[in-house]
């Protein structure tokens, strides 16, 4: 950047709230996508990132301003799960955005993971905007496409406008109970501690361009000194899954520096700290969600912000959560791994030691964790005592295959997401280890659940 100009990064914006309030259906409207219906279910249950370049935001918002100036080069936006169970996502979230947007249902109150992912924002003193989202779903609205909600609502019936305001004071004094003030962002005026609740629709798109600008905007204004670009490699690992050709790999959010092809990196492992080389810089097309299975566009360098995704030997037991370190020509390695190990105390309670339970396999780290979470859970209850990312192998059936002899109702694998070949699955029949696969968390239990019901009978 020139002198006196400032130099910003991409601002990393997370969004959160309970279930289905439309997180992800919000995003797939600004980005021109679906990736809500090819959703197991409808349900998230990864962590995500999308990233949108300036020139995308300024398209999207031309209408409004068309002299808009952005002085940050885009936004990287992070998907989480609204489910119960995904906690560890929506906290790894909420660690590492600059903003939020919290998203509320105006049919519904305030609920229990709207409240849950407000703390975690709160605690980290994160800033946020609400979308106060569905409001084409109040009885009788008339739908403008990607209109300003002032310029909807001039069209709503006295009724429409009765209960949009109602519903908005409902959720206001529901913000108030939880020591927040809010406020319509277009009457609020100075935008200090009073947060702003943007009405949103993502089946129609209104206010969604109003939405973007005011994000960007108010992040370069407001948030100038955390956004300033700086050198230090700042790195972040989100997940950790198999992709067909590439191994292991591992998503990561670079919030500054570069990272490139080749550079040494050390990585917090649970079998203790993993030092590889970067085999390939991957990162999703721009506009589209780094969580979805397509094509990737491999980089000799990227700068952050960014999510990228990266290939390297010896990542399967790399910690989601933790900090990906890149080590220069001049810098202590054994520092390095001392330094990449120190968290690993507050992951490691996750996994619990038993000497019964089932197997667990998912397709990615986070994923996993929130299963485990999930089987946990008091009406649960089902004890894990492996667990492993990526296909079932038959290595696996061999390990479950000790459980017959100590509790033969769990020498079971439940499969999330994963493929079991059919080989591997004529060796689990041979031994009489069962094996239950689904693409929710929750259907993996009940599967596993009706199975012990009716063995018991
Ligand atoms: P999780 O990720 O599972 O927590 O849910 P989510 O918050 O991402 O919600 P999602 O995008 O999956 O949307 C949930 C349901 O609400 C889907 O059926 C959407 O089509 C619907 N939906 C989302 N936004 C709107 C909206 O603005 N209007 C209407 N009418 N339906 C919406
Ligand atoms: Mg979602
Ligand atoms: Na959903």
């Amino acid at each position: 950047a020139k002198e006196g100009e400032e130099n910003l990064r991409s601002p990393i914006c997370c969004i959160m709230g309970h279930v289905d309030t439309g997180k992800t259906k919000l995003l797939d409207c600004i980005r021109g996508t679906n990736v809500q219906e090819g959703e197991a279910g409808g349900i998230t249950q990864q962590i995500g990132a999308t990233y949108f370049p300036a020139e995308n935001i300024r398209e999207r918002t031309k209408e409004l301003n068309a002299n808009a100036k952005l002085k940050v080069p885009g936004l990287l936006v992070i998907d989480t799960p609204g489910h119960e169970s995904f906690t560890n996502l929506r906290s790894m979230g909420s660690n590492l955005c600059d903003l939020a947007i919290l998203v509320v249902d105006i049919m519904h109150d305030l609920k229990p993971q709207t409240i849950e992912s407000l703390n975690l924002l709160r605690r980290r003193n994160v800033k946020f905007i609400v979308a106060l989202n569905k409001v084409d779903l109040l009885y009788g609205w008339k739908r403008i496409t990607n209109a300003p909600i002032m310029k909807t609502m001039m069209q709503q019936t006295s009724d429409v406008v009765h209960e949009f305001k109602m519903r908005l004071n409902r959720v206001i004094n529901q913000f108030q109970e939880q020591g927040l003030n809010s406020k319509l962002y277009s009457e609020n005026i100075e935008m200090g501690e009073t947060i702003n609740i943007v009405p949103t629709s993502a089946i129609s798109g209104e206010e969604i361009p109003d939405l973007l600008l005011l994000l960007v905007q108010w992040s370069q204004k407001t948030m100038v000194e955390k956004l300033t670009y700086v050198d230090k490699v700042q790195c972040t690992v989100l997940e950790v899954k198999v992709i067909e050709g590439q191994g292991i790999t591992v998503d990561v959010v670079l919030v500054n520096g570069v990272l490139h092809e080749g550079d040494l990196i050390v990585v917090c492992g649970s079998q203790g700290p993993i030092v590889t080389t970067i085999r390939s810089l991957l990162t999703p097309h721009p506009m589209k969600e780094m969580r979805v299975k397509g094509t990737y566009l491999p980089q000799r360098e990227v700068k952050g912000a960014q999510g990228i995704k990266i290939a390297a030997q010896g990542l399967e037991h790399a910690i989601a959560g933790t900090a990906l370190r890149v080590i220069g020509p001049n810098e202590d390695l054994e520092e390095a791994k001392k330094k990449a190990m120190e968290d690993i105390k507050s992951v490691m309670n996750r996994i619990d030691k038993i000497d019964k339970g089932v197997h667990v396999q998912a397709s990615t780290r986070g994923s996993l964790e929130a299963l485990l979470e999930h089987l946990k859970s008091p009406g649960v209850n089902i004890p894990v005592i492996g667990t492993g990312i990526g296909p079932v192998h038959k290595k696996d059936i061999m390990k479950v295959g000790v459980m017959l002899e100590r509790k033969k109702e769990l020498a079971t694998i439940l499969a999330f997401d994963v493929k079991v070949t059919a080989e591997v699955g004529k060796l689990a029949d041979k031994m009489g280890v069962k094996i239950f696969c689904a693409d929710t968390i929750y259907d993996l239990s009940k599967h596993f659940k009706s199975y012990i019901v009716a063995i018991k009978e």
